[in-house]
């Protein structure tokens, strides 16, 4: 179960206040153009806004775009759609609620009963190794935890299409690890079409057919790069393995010249014009 993803000429503007109260237009996406294939998982990376949450949630259909169009199977989105999930940073769970009720929660919306929704939310709860806590309350989970939740949930609908921000930013880095070869290894498994935004390098390149990388202002694709690292990928190895290396040194020398010409933009706007 996945889907391509065509992305064509999309560009986002959004307004801003300048110092003093004036707003001017700045294009958080500008002609962004991409086609991710059927069972691809695509990495993006880019120094912060640079337009990465924004294109997620227009291809997700939650904002719409002011130019350009993204394509599912051909298909125009128009908005939310249930070939489509979404798994946030912030987990977005419901405290109120027990794991499974949490998982279980989009298939309600979906008219399926009850007991089916049950049982289908526990097979993902065990797929995400969560079986003896399908009673617990998410505030009672540590954050890797909560964030197997969330991954559970979206993966309950059966989605083709994931959407992952920055899912694994929120915990520490022996988590990160862990969730990263548990991830990789659900998709192994049912190889959904997945589009995940980090801000590391490692993660991208050891979870990603393809990284995209993104510069800012405006918001543009500045490179796509293939990962030549065979799958299945056994974590400890491909982290030593010198394209796995050379990959990610080379994602950072990429980042750090936008890093550094944007401070440099910013400085010299500050400084006048000289
Ligand atoms: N709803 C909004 N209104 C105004 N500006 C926004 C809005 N959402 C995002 N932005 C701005 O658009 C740019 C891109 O944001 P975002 O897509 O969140 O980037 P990223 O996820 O790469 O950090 C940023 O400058 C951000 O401040
Ligand atoms: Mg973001």
């Amino acid at each position: 179960m996945s889907a391509t993803i065509q992305v064509e000429a999309v560009s986002k503007r959004y307004e801003r206040t300048r110092e003093g109260g004036a707003t001017e237009q700045f294009a958080a996406l500008d002609d962004v153009h991409l086609t991710v294939p059927d069972h691809e998982f695509v990495s993006f990376i880019g120094p912060s806004g640079c337009g990465k949450t924004t294109l997620l949630r227009i291809i997700d259909g939650l904002i719409a775009p002011d130019a350009g169009r993204v394509l599912i199977d051909g298909h125009p989105v128009s908005g939310p759609g249930p070939e489509r999930a979404m798994v946030f940073q912030n987990f977005a769970l419901m405290p109120w609620a027990t794991v499974l009720e949490n998982v279980a929660f989009g298939l309600e919306a979906r008219g399926i009963p009850r007991r089916e929704r049950e049982a289908i939310a526990a097979r993902y709860i065990q797929q995400v190794g969560l079986k003896k806590f399908a009673h617990a309350y998410p505030p009672a989970l540590s954050g890797g935890m909560q964030q197997r939740v969330g991954l559970a949930r979206a993966l309950a609908v059966e989605p083709k299409i994931l959407l992952m921000d920055e899912p694994f930013a929120s915990v520490d880095a022996q988590t990160r690890y862990l969730l990263q070869e548990e991830l990789i290894a659900v998709w192994q498994r049912q190889r959904q079409t997945v589009l995940f935004v980090t801000h590391s390098m490692e993660e991208a390149v050891f979870l990603s057919d393809r990284v995209v990388i993104m510069e800012p202002s405006p918001g543009r694709v500045a490179e796509v790069l293939e990962v030549p690292i065979a799958r299945p990928r056994v974590a400890d190895e491909v982290r030593r393995a010198p394209a796995f290396v050379e990959l990610s040194n080379y994602i950072w020398q990429r980042l750090r010249q936008t890093i550094r010409a944007r401070e440099e933009a910013a400085t010299g706007a500050a400084a006048g014009a000289d």
